[in-house]
């Protein structure tokens, strides 16, 4: 297991550049499944989580072959089997499988994605909107077993809850089939909206209304080349480095309509900031005022920058109170910012007061998940002294060559 050691408080200055959308690309490279040839996708990371699920997909005959950002995926030899039960424990969008090998062959075993450390994570979402279809689903301990043994229904699908996953899982698998599927309650994250983008230009009908989707799916859909969004969770996690450190920085290829939740928050702090249209520049801020943060599927506030703004909230003036309502235990990170001096009160799993502006020191500190990782690494740029960061491999699945890129602007990291 790898280690971060970050000497703190160096000026950073100059530039960065987000790529491509991580829960964007691994939706594509399911979805490449659904088509029988080679899908080109353009601008994807080259992240952990990304290589674990092309290697769920080698073992079911799809060959890849990818340089600067762009990946080749040659589904020609996809044959019908199951996800490597195994793989399947090491990435939990890997349910995001069933719906395009549902599609395709008809039947799909799965083994169950599991927990994690910010929560149960259950799926009872995506079965409910499978059986609506008139899928046939077995279900065990240790797996589900998907099957269409006869024609579809077609009922129309609500969600009791707004899933990112159960959404798009029933996205993939409704534009492979040749009827309308009608999604209420459905997710509308800006990822969701490439993912569809892609699925039209593969030939599916999809029209988005507010929080309703309706699809007609295709016998079988077209090889296409599709360039992924910018990550706006790495847009904003830089942006909100640049704000915690108060260093002025550039990030570039931003899409900024996807983070008017975040500048109504830096707005409501006095962080200063200027937009345009492919990047920002935050500036040195006077004074940083406490606020309050609830998350909120899109477009509310992103849970996935709920951690990242509380680092930020040890740096403003006053107490700021966090509510975090789509995960049951995100605030694991708060532990290992108290280590470091920060001045926290935990009231529940999902709620905290944090009070600043408190000096933060280095640390021996823990990842604990992707976010929190990318979060514990602000912290360590801020902190007075030497940080050491356990398990960088969280981080690394969903931030390419982070310490690389963070080195280009001055920060003292380096991995041993
Ligand atoms: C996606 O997870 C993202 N992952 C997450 O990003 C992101 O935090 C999340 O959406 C919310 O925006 C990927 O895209 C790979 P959900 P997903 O289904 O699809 C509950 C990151 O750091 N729920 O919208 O799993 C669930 O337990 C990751 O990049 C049910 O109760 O999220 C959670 O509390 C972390 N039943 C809430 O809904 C279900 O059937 C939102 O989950 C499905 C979900």
């Amino acid at each position: 297991m790898a280690k971060f050691i970050i000497e703190g408080q160096q000026k950073l200055k100059g530039s960065i550049e987000v790529l491509g959308a991580k829960n964007a690309a691994i939706k594509m490279v399911a979805a490449s499944c659904l088509i029988n040839g080679i899908t080109v996708l353009e601008n994807v990371p080259d992240i952990l989580d990304i290589q674990k699920i092309m290697v769920i997909l080698k073992k079911l005959g799809v060959k890849f072959s990818q340089t600067n950002h762009k990946l080749l995926i040659d589904t020609t030899y996809l044959k019908k089997g199951n996800p490597d039960p195994i793989l399947v424990g090491l990435i939990r969008a890997s349910i995001i499988l069933v719906g395009p090998l549902l599609a395709r062959f008809k039947k799909v075993k799965i083994s169950h994605p599991g927990g994690c450390t910010i929560g149960r994570r259950p799926i009872d979402q995506h079965l409910k909107a499978f059986r609506a279809l008139g899928i046939k689903i077995r279900e065990n301990q240790d797996y589900y077993e998907f099957e269409q043994d006869g024609p579809l229904l077609n009922n129309p699908i609500v969600f009791d809850k707004i899933s990112v996953g159960a959404t798009e899982n029933i996205l993939l698998f409704a534009s492979l089939c040749e009827q309308q599927t009608v999604i209420s309650n459905a997710a509308i994250e800006p990822e969701i909206i490439d993912l569809i983008e892609f699925l039209k230009k593969a030939g599916a009908k999809i029209e988005v209304n507010n929080r309703r989707i309706t699809i007609i799916g295709r016998h079988a859909l077209k090889a296409v080349t599709h360039r992924v969004i910018p990550d706006r969770i790495e847009a904003g996690t830089f942006m909100i480095m640049a704000a915690v450190t108060n260093n002025p920085l550039k990030i570039t290829g931003v899409v900024t309509d996807h983070l008017e939740s975040l500048f109504e928050k830096f707005n409501k702090m006095g962080v200063e900031f200027e937009k345009r249209k492919d990047f920002v520049y935050i500036k040195k801020s006077k004074e940083i005022k406490a606020t309050d943060i609830t998350t909120a599927e899109y477009p509310g506030f992103p849970t996935d920058l709920q951690p990242p703004m509380g680092v930020l909230l040890t740096q403003a003036k006053g107490t700021s109170k966090i509510n975090e309502d789509i995960f049951e235990n995100r605030l694991g990170y708060l532990n290992e910012l108290k280590k470091m001096g920060a001045d926290i009160k935990k009231i529940s799993n999902k709620k905290a007061e944090i009070t600043g502006p408190s000096i933060l020191k280095g640390a021996k500190i823990h990842s604990l998940d992707l976010r929190a990782g990318a979060t514990l690494i602000i912290a360590g740029l801020t902190a007075n002294g030497i940080t050491e960061i356990s398990q960088a491999e969280n981080i690394d699945r969903g931030y390419e060559k982070i310490e690389n890129r963070l080195q280009n602007i001055g920060a003292k990291i380096k991995r041993v």
